[in-house]
C-alpha cells in the first residue's frame, strides 16, 4: 500500500486520478476509478448546468467515494454556471484549469478541495498563493492541451518551488511512471489517455484500435486542432489540418453546435470568446471558433469510430499500452508494479 499526502488530502486508497476529459470521463468511468480507489474527475466543459447536476448524481448513485468535476474557467458564464451546480451539490473536488479561481473559499467552506491544473511553472505558484489545496502539473507529453516542457523537467522544478501536494500528468501509464512521479516529488499522477484505453471507456473501439496500435511517435502537436496548442492521435486528417489553414466552414459549423449544446443565445456565444480574450492565457477570439471546429471532429471520433474525419487528442504514452483493461484491473496493476519498482529501488541502497 502507497500512502501519500495526495491520499490523505483527498481520502481515496490509491494515488492515480482519473483526468478530466471532455465526452470521455462519463459517470461510470468516474465511478469506476473511485471504487478502485482512485481520485475520479468529471469533465464538464461540454455540459449545461442541468447536466453538470444530472452528472453528479448519477456519480453519487454508483459510488460513495470522493470524486471531482473539472472545468475550463475560460468558459465564462457556462463555467460560472457549472461551478455553481458543483458548489450547491457540494462536490468534494472541485478542479479548473485555464484561468483564475473565484469559488475556492465557497468550495473550503463545505470542506471541498480545490485542484489548479497547469503546464507552467508560474502558473503553479499562483495556483498555491491564491488557495488551492493542490496542483496537477502537465508535461508535454500529455493529450490535449500542453505546453513545450515536459513532466521530466517540469515536475522536479515545480516541487521545489510549492508546498503543496502535485499531482503529476502527462505520459504516464504504468507503476514504474508512479514511483518515478513519487520519487521527483509529486504525490500522485494524474492519467487520461490510459483510462481512455480501458473497457469502460466510451472512446470508440477503431480509435482505441489505432492508439493500442500506434508508438510514442504516433501523436501530433498543433494548435490548427482546436485553436489552442494540443496533442492528438496522428491521422491522415490531424496530420493534413496541421498542416493547413484556419477551418472557416467546420468553425461556423461548430460555433452553432457548441452554442445549442450549451444553450447559449448568439450575445453569450459572443461573451465567452471575450472571455477568452482577457484571460490570463490570452487566448484570442478565434481560439473559440477553432474549438467549435475541433469539438465536432472530437465527437465524430468518440462517438462515430470516423477514423476519416475525426479527432481524438492523445498522448505520446499511447505507445506503452497494448491492451483495454478494465479500470479496476489497471488501478491493481499500476499500483502493485510501482510498489516493486520502490521496493527494487530501495534494494539498491548499499
Ligand atoms: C480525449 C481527451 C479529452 C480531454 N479533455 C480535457 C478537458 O476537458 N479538460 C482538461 O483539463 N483536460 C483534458 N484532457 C487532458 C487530460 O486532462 C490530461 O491532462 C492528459 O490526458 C494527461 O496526459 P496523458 O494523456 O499522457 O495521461 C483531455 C485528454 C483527452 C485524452
Amino acid at each position: 500500500m502507497i500512502k501519500t499526502r495526495m491520499t490523505e488530502l483527498f481520502g481515496c486508497k490509491r494515488p492515480i486520478m482519473l483526468a478530466g476529459m471532455n465526452w470521455v470521463t462519463t459517470p461510470e468511468l468516474v465511478a469506476s476509478v473511485c471504487n478502485a480507489g482512485g481520485l475520479g474527475i468529471l469533465a464538464t466543459a461540454r455540459c449545461t448546468p442541468e447536466e453538470t447536476r444530472k452528472y453528479i448524481r448519477e456519480i453519487r448513485s454508483l459510488t460513495d467515494k470522493p470524486f471531482g468535476i473539472n472545468q475550463l474557467l475560460i468558459l465564462g458564464q457556462v463555467a460560472k454556471d457549472t461551478i455553481d451546480v458543483a458548489v450547491e451539490e457540494k462536490v468534494p473536488v472541485i478542479n479548473y484549469t485555464l484561468g483564475k479561481p473565484w469559488f475556492i473559499d465557497r468550495v473550503h467552506a463545505y470542506g471541498g478541495k480545490v485542484i489548479g491544473t497547469t503546464a507552467f511553472v508560474k502558473h503553479a505558484l499562483k495556483a498555491e498563493q491564491l488557495g488551492c489545496d493542490a496542483i496537477v502539473v502537465t508535461g508535454a507529453e500529455a493529450a490535449a492541451h500542453g505546453e513545450e516542457a515536459t513532466t521530466l523537467v517540469m515536475l522536479p522544478i515545480v516541487a521545489s518551488k510549492v508546498k503543496i501536494p502535485i499531482i503529476s500528468a502527462g505520459g504516464y501509464s504504468d507503476g514504474r511512471g508512479l514511483a518515478a512521479a513519487l520519487a521527483l516529488g509529486a504525490s500522485a499522477v494524474s492519467m487520461g489517455t490510459r483510462f481512455a484505453l480501458t473497457k469502460e471507456s466510451i472512446v470508440h473501439e477503431a480509435f482505441k484500435q489505432l492508439c493500442l496500435q500506434g508508438s510514442e511517435n504516433d501523436t501530433i502537436v498543433s494548435d490548427k486542432f482546436d485553436g489552442m496548442r494540443g496533442r492528438a492521435l496522428k491521422t491522415p486528417v490531424t496530420e493534413k489540418m496541421a498542416k493547413g489553414g484556419f477551418p472557416v466552414a467546420d468553425a461556423f459549423r461548430g460555433a452553432y453546435d457548441i452554442k445549442t449544446m450549451l444553450n447559449l443565445n448568439w450575445f453569450q456565444f459572443m461573451g465567452m470568446g471575450f472571455k477568452m480574450m482577457a484571460s490570463d492565457e490570452d487566448h484570442p477570439m478565434w481560439v473559440l471558433a477553432r474549438q467549435a471546429a475541433g469539438n465536432l471532429r472530437h465527437t465524430k471520433a468518440l462517438y462515430n469510430g470516423d477514423t476519416k474525419e475525426g479527432i481524438f487528442f492523445a498522448g505520446q504514452v499511447i505507445g506503452s499500452c497494448s491492451d483495454l483493461p478494465t479500470v479496476a484491473e489497471l488501478i491493481d496493476r499500476v499500483m502493485a508494479e510501482a510498489e516493486a519498482t520502490i521496493r527494487k529501488n530501495n534494494s539498491m541502497l548499499a
